[in-house]
C-alpha cells in the first residue's frame, strides 16, 4: 500500500517536507515546520469559513454530501424518522446506542420529570417586551438557567453532566412554549406528564381552558419526526459554537445559549422563518418564474435552497415533503405548499440552480408544516433549537472528553499596518 504521507516542496526555500496523512487529513500544526524566515514564520492554513478544515474527530453523525447520506451513530436518518422517536434519538446521540426498554423508561421518565421551570424564569419572561422574538427569549432564558444550576459548572463530573443534559432537553420546550404564550398574552400552560415529548409541547403551546389537552396524533408524530430530522448535523455553525464555548469549560447552559444565538441567523436556523416570509411575498404560483428570475439576477437568495455540504439533495427535505402530506391531510391544503412546489420545480430546471448545485434543504418545507400545525413564523427557529439540543449536548460532551481538544483559538493572517509610533509629544483626542 502507498505510504500515507504528503510530500511538500516549499518553492520559497527549495526544501521538501513529509507530512503524515491520517484518516484523510493532515494536521494543520504539521505545516508549522515549513518555515521561510526562522522561528514563528511557520506556514498557516487559511480557511475563513472552515470550508475544508476538520475541527474535531467525532463518532456522532456521518454526512456524505455528494451521496446525500445522513446517519446518526451509524443509523440512516430515514430509518430513524420512520421507526424511532425523538427521545430515543436523543438518547442515541448522547449515549452512542439506542436505549433498551429499561434504559428507555428511565430516560423518558427523567426527562418528563425535569420539564418544570423555576418560577423566577416566568418573571424573567414577563420582563420581555410583548413583541419580543421568542428566539431572543429562548437565548436569554436558557443562558439564565445557568444561574439557577450552579452545579452545572462541574463539567468533568459525569453525574452532573447527565443531570444538565436531562434538564436542558426537558426544559427547552417549556421555555419555548412560555416564550410563545408571552407574545399573545396567554397564561403559561404547565407541562403534562401524561403526554409524549412532542404531545406535551403542543399542550404547552395551545392548552386553553380544557381540563386535559389532547394532541392530534398525526400532528404530534409529525412534530416528533421534524425534531428527529433536526437532532444533529455534525459540525454546523451552532454546533461549532457549542463546542467552541464548551472548550473554555463554560457550563452547558451558557454554551447552549451561544449555540442557540448562532442558530438564530437567517443563513442557519432562521432560514425556515425566511422561507415562509418568502413564500408569502411570492404570493401566487403565477409569480414564481418572475421571483426566480430576480434570484438569478442576484437580488436575493432563494431561502431554503442550497447547502454547504449537500450538493445533490438534502435527505431531510425528502422526508419532510412526505410529512407535509400527512399534516396537510389533517389541517387542509396550504396555498403556500403549491407555491413551494412550483418554486422547487422552476428552480430545479433553471441553469443557475443546476450550475450552483442548489436544492431544497431541510428548511424549505419544514416551515409549511409548522405553519399548518399553527406555529407562528417566529417560532420556527425555536423549534429547530429544541430539535438540535440533543445534538449540541452530545457534541459538547464529546469535545469535552476528547484528549486532543483544547480551548478553540484560531490563528489569523494579519493585514493591518506595520509597526508605527505616536509622536513623542501628543495630547489625547478629546471628544467635543
Ligand atoms: N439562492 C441563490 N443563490 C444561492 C443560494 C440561494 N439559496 N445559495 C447559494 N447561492 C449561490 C451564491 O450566490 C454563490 O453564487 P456565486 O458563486 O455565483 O457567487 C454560490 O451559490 C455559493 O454560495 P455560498 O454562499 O458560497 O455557499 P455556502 O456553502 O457558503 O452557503 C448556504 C450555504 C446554506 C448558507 C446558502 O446556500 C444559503 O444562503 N442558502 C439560503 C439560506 C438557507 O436556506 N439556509 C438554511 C441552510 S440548511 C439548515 C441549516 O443548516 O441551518
Amino acid at each position: 500500500m502507498a505510504e500515507e504521507t504528503l510530500t511538500i516542496t516549499d518553492n520559497r526555500t527549495g526544501l521538501r517536507y513529509e507530512v503524515r496523512i491520517r484518516d484523510g487529513a493532515i494536521a494543520a500544526t504539521d505545516l508549522q515546520k515549513i518555515v521561510s524566515d526562522g522561528p514563528g514564520s511557520g506556514l498557516l492554513s487559511y480557511d475563513p469559513a472552515f470550508l475544508n478544515t476538520a475541527s474535531c474527530r467525532s463518532a456522532i453523525t456521518f454526512i456524505d454530501g455528494e451521496r446525500s447520506i445522513l446517519r446518526y451513530r451509524g443509523y440512516p436518518v430515514e430509518e430513524l424518522a420512520e421507526r424511532s422517536t425523538f427521545l430515543e434519538v436523543a438518547y442515541l446521540l448522547i449515549h452512542g446506542e439506542l436505549p433498551d426498554p429499561t434504559q428507555h423508561r428511565v430516560w423518558v421518565d427523567a426527562i418528563t420529570h425535569h420539564t418544570l421551570l423555576h418560577e423566577n424564569i416566568k418573571k424573567l419572561i414577563d420582563g420581555f417586551h410583548h413583541d419580543a422574538h421568542p428566539m431572543g427569549i429562548l437565548v436569554g432564558t436558557v443562558g439564565a438557567l445557568s444561574t439557577f444550576y450552579p452545579d452545572a459548572k462541574d463539567i468533568f463530573n459525569v453525574e452532573s453532566r447527565r443531570l444538565q443534559i436531562l434538564r436542558l432537553i426537558a426544559k427547552m420546550p417549556t421555555l419555548a412554549a412560555f416564550a410563545a404564550r408571552h407574545a399573545i398574552g396567554m397564561p403559561y400552560a404547565y407541562p403534562d406528564n401524561d403526554l409524549s415529548y412532542a404531545g406535551n409541547f403542543l399542550n404547552m403551546m395551545w392548552k386553553a381552558t380544557e381540563l386535559k389537552y389532547e394532541p392530534n396524533p398525526v400532528l404530534e408524530r409529525a412534530l416528533d419526526v421534524l425534531l428527529i430530522l433536526h437532532a444533529d448535523h455534525e459540525q454546523n455553525l451552532s454546533t461549532n459554537v457549542m463546542r467552541a464555548v464548551g472548550s473554555s469549560h463554560a457550563d452547558p447552559f451558557s454554551a447552549t445559549a451561544a449555540a442557540a444565538a448562532a442558530l438564530y441567523g437567517p443563513l442557519h436556523g432562521g432560514a425556515n422563518e425566511q422561507v415562509l416570509r418568502m413564500l408569502k411575498e411570492v404570493g401566487s404560483v403565477s409569480r414564481v418564474p418572475d421571483y426566480v428570475k430576480r434570484v438569478r439576477a442576484g437580488e436575493m437568495r432563494l431561502m431554503g435552497f442550497g447547502h454547504r455540504i449537500y450538493k445533490n439533495y438534502d435527505p431531510r427535505a425528502e422526508i419532510i415533503k412526505k410529512v407535509a402530506d400527512d399534516v396537510l391531510a389533517v389541517t387542509g391544503r396550504s396555498p403556500l405548499l403549491d407555491i413551494a412546489l412550483e418554486l422547487e420545480r422552476v428552480a430545479l430546471a433553471d441553469d443557475y440552480f443546476i450550475k450552483h448545485r442548489l436544492y431544497p434543504n431541510v428548511d424549505f418545507y419544514s416551515g409549511i408544516i409548522y405553519s399548518a400545525i399553527g406555529f407562528p413564523v417566529e417560532m420556527f427557529p425555536v423549534l429547530f433549537a429544541i430539535g438540535r439540543a440533543p445534538g449540541w449536548l452530545a457534541q459538547w460532551q464529546e469535545g469535552l472528553l476528547d484528549p486532543e481538544q483544547k480551548i478553540a483559538r484560531p490563528r489569523q493572517v494579519y493585514t493591518g499596518p506595520a509597526e508605527r509610533h505616536l509622536p513623542a509629544v501628543r495630547q489625547p483626542a478629546v471628544a467635543r
